[in-house]
């Protein structure tokens, strides 16, 4: 399969990353070993988690996921077929937050161990942190890529102003840059990266993951009426926020594509992602093999300009006066 390179690295993925956020949430980790295997079994690489993953479930604490994907890369002995992402920043207990030295330096280590292994391929912010200086956060990074604990930089659900500011203190003090923007974007969820994002992470070299791929399992069709929010207790209830006009005309065209390459919404939607200018690889989470089936699928449908045009006109936002 061709690899894609995020930014300027050296890092080669494949152009599909498996989201862990389900990992010791919606699924346990029997569930998540198989998605794991299948994932990789197909030629992918790209893994998916950040250390609060799986937090919100009653009884976790954070790091269930990366516990599990640990457990799974040593019984699997394939740390060095795996380009490994993790995330810092976000709420992990009392006085443990945030994009501090102090902070980055505990927390590292505590993803280091769960994940069993001595280094991150790419070490993401989790969110901006308006309480520090990006200085000391790029500084304390290029420390971590010094000491090898880190191979390459980027964040999460950061601004273009922020992103901008970043590299220009990468590039003054010879530190490493954000190579990496992991960014909501979906086939629904278009315009925060579409008008803010994409040109500025284009012109910059910066590789974009999306996040939310599939709206949180929206763009599989599954969830057609109320009803269906039955159809998955972990992310049913947020289905109404998308089952409206705009979202049923988006699933009238992911059918209508769908039928016609003979595939399924899911793999309309992904493949969709994977044809976006910036985009170096969609970020999308199974809770079983069949659903991740599905995934790998959308990474060999090649869309034409038409099936784009009629995605494109379905899921145009009503222009506010
Ligand atoms: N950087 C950030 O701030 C941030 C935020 C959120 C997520 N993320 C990352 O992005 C990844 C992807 O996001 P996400 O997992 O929340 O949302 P998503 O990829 O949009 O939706 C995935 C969910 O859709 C359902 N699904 C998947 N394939 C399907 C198929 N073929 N048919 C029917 N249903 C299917 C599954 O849920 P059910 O089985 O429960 O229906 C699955 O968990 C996360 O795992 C995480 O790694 C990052």
């Amino acid at each position: 399969m061709k690899k894609r390179v995020i930014g300027r690295s050296d890092l080669k993925v494949a152009p599909l990353g498996l989201g862990g956020n389900v990992f010791g949430w919606s699924a346990d980790e029997n569930a998540s070993f198989a998605v794991l295997d299948a994932f990789v079994a197909n030629g992918f690489n790209l893994i998916d988690t950040a250390d609060v993953y799986s937090a919100w479930k009653a009884g976790n604490q954070g790091g269930e996921s990366e516990t599990i994907i640990g457990k799974w890369m040593k019984a699997r002995g394939n740390r060095a077929a795996i380009v490994l992402t993790t995330k810092v920043g976000s709420e992990m207990g009392p006085d443990k937050k945030g994009l501090s030295r102090r902070n980055i330096e505990s927390a590292v280590e505590a993803s280091l161990r769960r994940l069993q292994t001595d280094y991150i391929d790419l070490y993401l912010s989790h969110w901006e942190d308006p309480k520090v200086e990006i200085e000391e956060t790029l500084g304390t990074y290029a420390d971590l890529v010094k000491a090898g604990k880190v191979r390459v930089i980027g964040n999460s659900n950061h601004s273009a102003t922020t992103m901008s500011n970043a590299l220009a203190i990468s590039a003054r003090r010879g530190w490493p840059r954000f190579e990496n923007l992991q960014t909501h974007y979906n086939l629904y969820d278009r315009s925060g990266y579409e008008t803010e994002l994409e040109g500025f992470c284009v012109d910059n070299e910066i590789g974009v993951t999306s996040y939310f791929s599939l709206a949180k399992g929206f763009l599989s069709g599954k969830y057609r009426s109320p009803e269906d929010f039955t159809k998955s207790t972990a992310r049913g209830d947020e289905m109404k926020n998308y089952l409206n006009d705009r979202g049923r005309r988006i699933l009238a065209a992911l059918d209508a594509v769908a039928k016609a390459r003979n595939a399924k919404p899911a793999e309309i939607a992904i493949a969709w992602l994977i044809a976006r200018p910036g985009i170096v690889a969609p970020i999308a989470s199974a809770t079983s093999v069949d659903q991740l089936q599905d995934l790998i699928k959308a990474t060999q449908v090649d869309l034409t300009s038409s099936d784009i045009d009629q995605l494109d006109a379905a899921s145009a936002e009503a222009p506010t006066s």
